[in-house]
């Protein structure tokens, strides 16, 4: 790797700042149907058509699962200092129950060995959307059950890892598992129902706590942690009708789940923008303190802020402001922007909201380690000559070091970033057509060839730091 930076100076990061990036299952592996692995809700949602853009699938994806020595000796050349990715659930415990699939855990053993070998700490996350499809016709996470089988997979997952794997995140994202799994159903499983997406929330965050508590059992020195979608959030204008759009969406969005892992509560006012949804009937007395099963570290993904408000004055509530609904109760609640520059996900690129999200967490939980487990953008990538110079990925790949920097200096105890992606993916419901990687991913050779922002990223972690500005 060429250093592109002559001076790398300032700003500089704390010592042992952990520099990695991060990839999950069934956006890069491929070989679905390899050693016992079963299908996903995520293989059969993308079979659906019209579900995926181009009917894409993770059939093959990045060719991971043959090819993972190869990106292991990737990631030492750019210098990774960890590596965060996913355990594909129906791989480890086919059809979500009963005893592990050994040809499965020895994929993730010789990865994680292979890691270890390069001096790249492992950070594996259990559950990156992937249900067994199993367990979704059983019920899904609306039903309660799939809060049990989770806990007992992530026992046979840290019963084969634990010894060599130190941090463990329990779920990403689960605001998109649950709000737009079983509420808009834009992503997998692709059912639309505001209770149901209310209920998988509350049994995402169960199995989270019971997955905690499982793996603290067997492994006491487990980091365990989980890894929330979180957003910088502002009303369009000072209005008060603004201001009440801004608190639903940041009680939906963020403290939906902050307060009860973090509080063992759910916010009253989220309760009562859901009144007309749900009563929270699933709820449990013993299920808050289980939820909120203390954290060694919490995972912050970070991409954009969402800028809100209230519908124009005298607008009658229509069809459109019901079902399917990624907002259920709040769904009237109308999406803006500031006019920033976009990337091609059209998400407003703002970074100072990064430094809000992380100043706002240490305010609130003052003792709790973080880190940024995702953070990074979809651009257009074009190969000239061999490579790939993606200025633009770039620059927003800096600015949020900046942030993060920024946020450092103010006193958060921010302890890492993980840069998404290490390479081009499966991105979802939107399939191979936005590229987030740091790599780049020929899908018709599978060759990869790191942009000019992956040198970069080489030249920041080799320097513990930014170029002066
Ligand atoms: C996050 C997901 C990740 C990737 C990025 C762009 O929501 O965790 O898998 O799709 O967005």
């Amino acid at each position: 790797m060429t250093n592109d930076q002559s001076e790398l100076t300032d700003p500089t990061f704390p010592a042992d700042f952990l520099w990695g990036a991060a990839t999950a299952a069934y956006q890069i592996e491929g070989s679905a149907a390899e050693d016992g692995r079963t299908p996903s809700i995520w293989d059969t949602f993308s079979r659906t058509p019209g579900k995926v853009r181009n009917g894409d699938t993770g059939d093959v994806a990045c060719d991971h699962y043959r090819r993972a020595p190869e990106d292991v000796k990737l990631m030492a050349e750019l210098g990774l200092r960890s590596y965060r990715f996913s355990l594909s659930w129906p791989r480890i415990q086919p059809g979500g129950s009963g005893p592990a699939n050994e040809a499965g855990l020895d994929f993730y053993r010789r990865l994680v060995d292979d890691l270890l070998g390069h001096g790249i700490e492992p950070w594996v996350t259990l559950y990156h959307w992937d249900l067994p499809q199993a367990l979704e016709d059983a019920g899904g996470w609306p039903a309660r059950d799939t809060a049990a089988r989770f806990a007992e997979y992530a026992e046979l997952a840290v019963a084969a890892l634990g010894d060599r794997v130190r941090y463990w995140t329990t779920l990403n994202e689960p605001w998109c598992s649950a709000f737009l799994g079983y509420g808009s159903g834009v992503h997998a499983p692709g059912r639309s129902d505001g209770a149901d997406a209310v209920r998988a929330g509350h049994h995402l965050m169960l199995g989270h706590g019971l997955a905690a508590q499982a793996m603290r059992a067997s492994r006491a020195d487990a980091e365990v942690g989980v890894t929330l979608n979180l957003y910088a959030i502002s009303p369009l204008t000072g209005s008060p009708a603004d201001a009440d759009a801004a608190r639903r969406i940041d009680g939906l969005a963020n403290r939906f789940f902050l307060d009860p892992i973090l509080r063992g509560e759910y916010p009253a006012d989220v309760v009562a923008d859901l009144r007309e949804v749900t009563d929270f009937g699933h709820v449990r007395d013993e299920d808050l303190a289980v939820i909120s099963t203390p954290l060694s570290v919490l995972g912050v993904n970070y991409y954009s802020r969402y800028v809100v408000g209230a519908p124009p004055e005298g607008e009658e509530p229509g069809p459109h402001w019901r079902k399917p609904s990624t907002w259920p109760g709040s769904e009237h609640v109308m999406f803006g922007d500031r006019g920033l520059p976009v990337t091609d996900m059209n998400w407003e690129i703002d970074a100072p909201g990064m430094v809000e999200v992380l100043t706002r967490l240490h305010r609130e939980y003052p003792e709790l380690p973080l880190y940024v487990t995702e953070n990074g953008s979809a651009f257009i990538d074009e190969v000239v000559d061999g490579e790939v110079h993606d200025a633009d990925r770039l620059a927003y790949f800096d600015a949020h070091l900046r942030a993060c920097h920024e946020a450092i200096a103010a006193g958060v105890p921010l302890r890492g970033y993980f840069a998404w992606s290490l390479m081009d993916n499966f991105e979802w419901a939107w399939g191979y057509s936005k590229r987030f990687g740091m790599v780049y991913v020929d899908y018709e050779t599978q060759a990869r060839i790191p942009k000019s922002s992956a040198k970069w990223y080489a030249a920041v972690i080799r320097n513990n730091g930014l170029a002066a500005q």
